[in-house]
């Protein structure tokens, strides 16, 4: 069986990580075209620096919930498994799936990691330290004003989707779990799966895509996903 699972901020919600959309469409108090744009960056790089600073040093005080070490179990027991197949997406930029039991190879971040900085000039990856700004270093290009946060943002191409695009073809479970579907591609996902495909969406309300799934399952990922999860490695076993 071939599976693919989307997760997005809901699923680290229990974890403590506010979701994107709030009610009043702030991302942590900010509009997200300031802190979540090219344009917004070269407006104000510090602002910037600053918001994901502190979405850093907020890693630090939080950790993984029973929906990402779910996750991590279903994945891992398909890893041993010649028969099965299945394979993360996310849209969060926190490091909690990882924490939660994956590899960070297993782990597709389609929007970016908060852990991690680009050199705008080679574009090589770094791990970031805990506080970036204009003065820090580049270790590649070795100046000061080069480095911004591994981060897409809105106007960017996610990564992995080329990858993303071809399991969905030959997708047989589609898993979507605390995504709203507001943010395209991912949420256009679903709807690249086989008419064959399962499609199961995991969420505490409706979202605008949920008329696209076979079944949804309203509540709480940590509250849902370990039983969910036990019951369908017993179907795989
Ligand atoms: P949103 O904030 O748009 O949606 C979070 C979803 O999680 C909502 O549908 C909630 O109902 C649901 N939810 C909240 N708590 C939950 C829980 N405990 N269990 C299950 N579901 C829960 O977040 P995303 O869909 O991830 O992009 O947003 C997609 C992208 O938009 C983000 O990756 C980000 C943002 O702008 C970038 O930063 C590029």
């Amino acid at each position: 069986m071939n599976i693919v699972i989307l997760t997005g901020a809901g699923i680290s919600a229990e974890s403590g990580i506010k979701t994107f959309r709030d009610a009043n469409g702030l991302w942590e108090n900010h509009a997200v075209e300031d802190v979540a744009s090219p344009e917004g960056f070269s407006r104000d790089p510090q602002l910037v620096y600053r918001f994901y600073n502190a979405r850093r040093a907020q890693l630090q005080e939080v950790a993984d919930n029973p929906a990402h070490r779910s996750i991590a179990k279903l994945i891992n027991y398909c890893k041993n498994s010649t028969k099965h197949h299945a394979q993360l997406i996310t849209q969060n930029v926190d490091d909690l799936h990882e924490r939660g039991g994956l590899k960070d190879q297993d782990v597709w971040h389609m929007h970016g990691e908060l852990k991690k900085m680009r050199c705008q000039k080679s574009a090589q990856v770094f791990t970031s330290p805990l506080h970036l700004d204009e003065k820090t270093l580049c270790p590649c290009c070795h100046q000061a004003g080069n480095l911004r946060p591994h981060i897409v943002w809105f106007g960017e191409i996610p990564f992995y989707l080329e990858e993303a695009f071809s399991l969905l073809n030959k997708c047989d479970l589609f898993l979507s779990v605390g995504t709203s579907g507001f943010v395209y591609p991912a949420a256009q996902f679903v709807s690249m799966t086989p008419e064959t495909c399962r499609r199961v969406e995991i969420n505490l309300n409706d979202t605008q895509i949920s008329p696209v799934f076979d079944q949804h399952l309203t509540g709480k990922a940590g509250d849902i996903l370990p039983d969910y999860v036990d019951e369908l490695m017993e179907g795989l076993s």
